[in-house]
């Protein structure tokens, strides 16, 4: 709602609280059985069938735009009670605004009184109500949407409006937003800044015709339906023999799958799996910048390791008769042995589980025993060589 000079005085706050006392209104909850949409083509409907109609006017001096304007005005004055009327009057009978008013009957049911600003391509909604009667029956939303349809053709490409408390819910459908994304030099002194009202903006797309949203949204959701049929087809069509390998991976005698024997060494050997989409990591790897193999560069950095004088901790499981709680203690255990048979195997994929592997070691030792011991110093000494050898190699992901 906009307050003009020397219209200070007028307060925003729940204007449109307690309008059409004793008239009993249909609340959403009585609506609730028909969705926005059929309502919307219920509106539609009487349009088509003449028994409803949208005009815009401005106070043209003649009879009959006086008495839709006038009826306009008491609507407003009803459900905005707390606005002050000679305000409303001022407004609605000025000529620099205009009023679209919704027709039913032959009776003046609703409507928007706004102001465009032409030179500033937005027009502010000063006051926007329907009558008690005729609420949540879609006809506040088809009003918003044939006035969008009809201030675009005048370049309007912005509503502004100060949505008073109680109907800050209904403009959020109409599109409108409380951030106003209009640069403030074209808005601002343009309408009038005060407190009570909440400044809501609602920007016009010139794709949409919003006199057919139910159409829109109609072919939208034929589009989607289209779309998703078209990207399912192929899985609907190719159907792959089940992976004989899949069924009996051979695995190790610890339960480790062996690698290197299963014949599907990458993901992208599985059939379908590239053509459903699925991204599938490669990497390519380097040993002191030089190209390498995942094989090369994990015994490159696990064989200092293993030979490593500290590492003699860590060469074999830990031995409960020596440490009789371990196992209860440390729930992943780790060792180079271990390690270096998953190596052998061609168990890791990665040298990421490599280095997770290894570092599991080291964290386990330090949980276990603490740092201030032979074994917690012999675990760093162990961490420092683990990254002493990875800084030669690297894992580059190509993909994925
Ligand atoms: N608060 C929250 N949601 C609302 C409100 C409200 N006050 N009024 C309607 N809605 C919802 C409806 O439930 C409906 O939701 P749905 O589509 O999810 O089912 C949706 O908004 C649109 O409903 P319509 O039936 O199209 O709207 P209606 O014909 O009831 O007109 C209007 C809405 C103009 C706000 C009417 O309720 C009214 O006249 N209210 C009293 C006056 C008023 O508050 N006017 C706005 C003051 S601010 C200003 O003029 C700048």
């Amino acid at each position: 709602m906009e307050v003009a000079d020397g219209e200070e005085d007028v307060k925003m706050e729940d204007a449109g609280a307690g309008g059409d006392a004793g008239v009993e209104k249909q609340t959403p909850a009585k609506a609730e059985r028909q969705t926005p949409l059929m309502r919307q083509r219920e509106v539609m409907e009487k349009e088509r069938s003449g028994e409803l109609r949208f005009e815009t006017i401005t106070n043209d001096g003649k009879d009959d735009t006086m008495v839709q304007l006038i009826a306009l005005k008491n609507i407003f004055a009803k459900q905005l009670p707390k606005m002050p009327k000679e305000y409303i009057v001022r407004l609605v009978l000025d000529r620099n605004h205009y009023s679209l008013v919704c027709v039913t009957d032959g009776e003046v049911v609703g409507g928007i009184c706004y102001r465009p600003h032409f030179t500033q391509g937005f027009a502010e909604i000063a006051f926007c109500a329907v009558t008690a009667s005729r609420q949540v029956k879609g006809f506040g939303t088809r009003m918003m949407n044939q006035l969008k349809q009809v201030v675009k053709k005048d370049g309007i490409e912005y509503f502004l409006t100060y949505a008073d408390n109680y109907a800050i819910g209904y403009f959020k459908k109409q599109g409108f937003n409380r951030q106003v994304t209009m640069k403030r030099e074209r808005w601002a002194g343009f309408i009038k800044d005060y407190d009570g009202g909440t400044l809501m903006e609602c920007p016009l797309s010139e794709y949409v015709d919003y006199t057919d949203l139910p159409k829109m949204i109609e072919e939208q959701r034929a589009a989607l339906i289209a779309l998703i049929a078209e990207r399912q087809r192929p899985f609907e069509r190719a159907v792959h023999p089940p992976l004989a390998e899949r069924l009996n991976f051979p695995l190790d005698e610890h339960g480790d799958v062996i690698g290197s024997r299963v014949s599907i060494t990458t993901a992208e050997q599985i059939p379908g799996l590239v053509d459903a989409g699925v991204n599938l990591p490669r990497y390519e790897y380097r040993v002191d910048g030089k190209p390498s193999t995942l094989g090369a560069i994990l015994e490159h950095v696990l064989a200092p390791l293993v030979k490593h004088e500290s590492a003699w901790p860590f060469l074999a499981p830990v031995d409960v008769s020596e440490a009789a709680d371990y196992y209860e203690v440390i729930a992943q255990p780790m060792d180079f042995a271990t390690v270096q048979r998953r190596v052998n195997i061609g168990y890791y994929r990665t040298l990421r589980l490599f280095v997770a592997d290894v570092r599991r070691i080291i964290s386990n030792c330090l949980a276990y025993n603490g740092e201030d011991n032979v074994y917690g110093q012999c675990a760093r000494v162990v961490e420092s060589e683990l990254d002493k050898g990875l800084a030669t190699v690297r894992e580059i992901l190509l993909a994925g």
